[in-house]
């Protein structure tokens, strides 16, 4: 388990954060945060958004199994989906943050947005910012699809497994 900053600190009750997004798929920089939110944490929910409507890359199961194929040996991360709002989801698993990384100056904007807005719906909810690893600063999902789409490297981008599964959906390799 990861031995970084502990903000639950063994006084009750227990910390759930909850960790949202698409996923579609998970990158090396999302990876990044899971590993160092972990351990700051007594739980955390990765919880990936059932967005069927914007016609993602993988299905919610296939994203999912690729959190979870990733996150083994992280025993206190649980990997959940929720569709409609992310606050009614983080309520009804007892989550009292929601983790969200920032990469660079041009997410803040719609980050605080998204703050000011879940602060609005569930006061009791705080959102707490972690700072992407320099190293994947720019990578994300939708460059990675395309990149990978064009037929560039997207090694050390994303988990080996996720690799394979691009290769298998784009390219139909291995199937
Ligand atoms: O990884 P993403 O796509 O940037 O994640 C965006 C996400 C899932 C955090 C956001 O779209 C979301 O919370 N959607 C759920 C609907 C909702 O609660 N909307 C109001 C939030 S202000």
């Amino acid at each position: 388990m990861n031995r970084g900053l502990r903000i639950s600190r063994g006084s009750h009750p227990p910390v759930t954060a909850i960790y949202p997004g698409s996923f579609d798929p998970l990158t090396n920089g999302h990876l990044d945060l899971i590993r160092r939110s972990s351990g700051m944490f007594d739980k955390l929910v990765v919880a990936v958004l059932n967005n069927e409507s914007k016609q993602p890359l993988f299905s919610v199961a296939e994203r999912q199994d690729m959190l979870r194929d990733a996150m083994s040996g992280m025993p206190n991360v649980e990997v959940g989906t929720f569709s409609g709002l992310l606050v009614h989801y983080a309520k009804e698993r007892g989550a009292r943050v929601i983790l969200r990384g920032i990469r660079a100056i041009s997410d803040y904007e719609f980050e605080l947005q998204m703050t000011h807005m879940n602060r609005r719906l569930e006061p009791g909810i705080e959102t707490v910012f972690l700072m992407a690893n320099e190293a994947y600063s720019f990578v994300s999902s939708r460059l990675v699809k395309e990149v990978f789409r064009l037929g560039g490297d997207v090694t050390g981008l994303v988990p080996p497994q996720v690799e394979q599964r691009l290769r298998q959906r784009i390219r139909g390799e291995g199937l």
